[in-house]
């Protein structure tokens, strides 16, 4: 049953073991990007339509494998599908972003959630992960993924999208002891959400804090990091989860890295604010990390997402344990030729870098 990966690049750049060639992947690399992308949108109807029809989710999974020569597929979905299942209704009006029918307005309304049933309400994605697998047919290993409890409440006390969710901050202000309720059960529904992810098939996971940076710096630990950890000690010990690696990303949230590595995920998603030779510093080598082109090179000719990429690849020097990717999603303005140029140039110089590896970097080691 269990046929080695062809494509192992990924897994074992998470595990800080040597490869090849830097392994790539985007974040958003199944989107609005990509035309055929588009097409299967508009058929479907809307983006929950297509989300919650597992033949279409793992369709568009696949979709930029087809084009291009990436090191990893991650599973079709949305961070938001969790809060969907615990009753708040999620929809996507065009040009508004995310929005639920009954976002958390009430201390009543959160004290009555609870954790979702992963087999009734989430077996979509459940059977979307194992259709991407078999599809997959070991090509490449699937990543599976959740939101971070904290920004998962962003949206859920906010209703929709907001560059400052300031009514999520001022609920851990100013109730405190609901925030946390809150936050105990999305940590606790993050937390079976991914076992299930693995017990469907997905083989490695990831978080995404996307908010995390919004938190003052004295917050960050109180209402974002201690799920982090939680969800991750729980997963340690989970039967499914516990051999998968898995990957963290608090975006705006460099200040923190050094706790981060601490946290018990495999690795770290950077974003493209800071360098990754000050991310390897800040986290000592604990770490594998993911990161971290500013995404807005991707509008650039093909040259300078050439060098771009290249400075990317050598602030991250000559050691295992970097998967390349942008330091957060692509954007939909992206040319598709764009991307393969990016992918190109990592395989081609990430390859002729490890020419000059020292021997002994092997098994990395700090
Ligand atoms: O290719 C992949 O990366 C896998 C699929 C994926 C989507 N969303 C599909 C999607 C993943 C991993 C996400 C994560 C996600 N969703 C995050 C965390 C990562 C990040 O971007 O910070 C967040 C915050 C969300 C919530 C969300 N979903 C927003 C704010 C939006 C609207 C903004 C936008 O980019 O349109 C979405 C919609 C969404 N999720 C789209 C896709 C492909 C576009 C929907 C469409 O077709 O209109």
């Amino acid at each position: 049953m269990n046929t080695p990966l062809k494509n192992d690049r990924l897994l074992r750049a998470l595990r800080r073991q040597a490869t090849d060639t830097t392994p790539i992947w985007l974040m958003r690399q199944a989107g609005r990007y990509l035309p055929e992308y588009r097409a299967i949108r508009e058929r479907a109807g809307s983006f929950m339509a297509l989300a919650k029809n597992p033949h279409y989710a793992c369709e568009v999974s696949l979709q930029p494998l087809v084009r291009f020569d990436l090191d990893a597929a991650i599973l079709f979905s949305d961070i938001l599908t969790l809060p969907d299942a615990m009753g708040l209704e999620l929809f996507f009006t065009p040009g508004e972003g995310p929005q639920f029918a009954r976002p958390l307005r009430k201390a009543s309304d959160i004290t009555a959630l609870s954790v979702p049933d992963m087999d009734a309400e989430l077996r979509y994605v459940m059977d979307a992960v194992q259709l991407i697998r078999r599809e997959l047919n070991e090509r490449v290993p699937l990543i599976g993924f959740a939101g971070s409890p904290w920004t998962l409440a962003c949206y859920m006390i906010e209703g929709r999208s907001s560059h400052d969710f300031a009514s999520a901050l001022a609920l851990c202000r100013n109730e405190p002891t609901l925030a946390h309720h809150l936050l105990e059960i999305l940590a606790s529904s993050v937390s079976h959400y991914l076992s299930a992810q693995a017990a469907a098939g997905a083989q490695a996971l990831m978080i995404f804090d996307t908010w995390g940076g919004l938190l003052p710096q004295t917050a960050f630990d109180e209402f974002s990091l201690r799920y982090l950890r939680q969800i991750l000690a729980t997963l340690t010990s989970d039967r499914h989860a516990r051999e998968l690696p898995l990957i963290l990303f608090a975006k705006g949230a460099n200040w923190h890295l050094s706790k981060l590595a601490t946290s018990g995920c495999t690795a770290l998603g950077v974003d493209w604010t800071i360098t990754l030779a000050q991310a390897r510093h800040a986290t000592a080598n604990r770490v594998a990390l993911q990161g971290n082109l500013d995404p807005a090179v991707m509008r650039a000719p093909p040259h300078i997402i050439r060098s771009q990429a290249r400075s990317v690849l050598d602030s991250y020097g000559k050691h295992p344990g970097h998967i390349f990717n942008l330091g957060h999603g692509i954007t939909p303005d992206v040319n598709p030729e764009h991307v393969a140029v990016l992918i190109d140039e990592v395989h081609r110089y990430g390859h002729t870098l490890r020419e000059t590896w020292i021997e002994s970097s092997q098994d990395f080691s700090p």
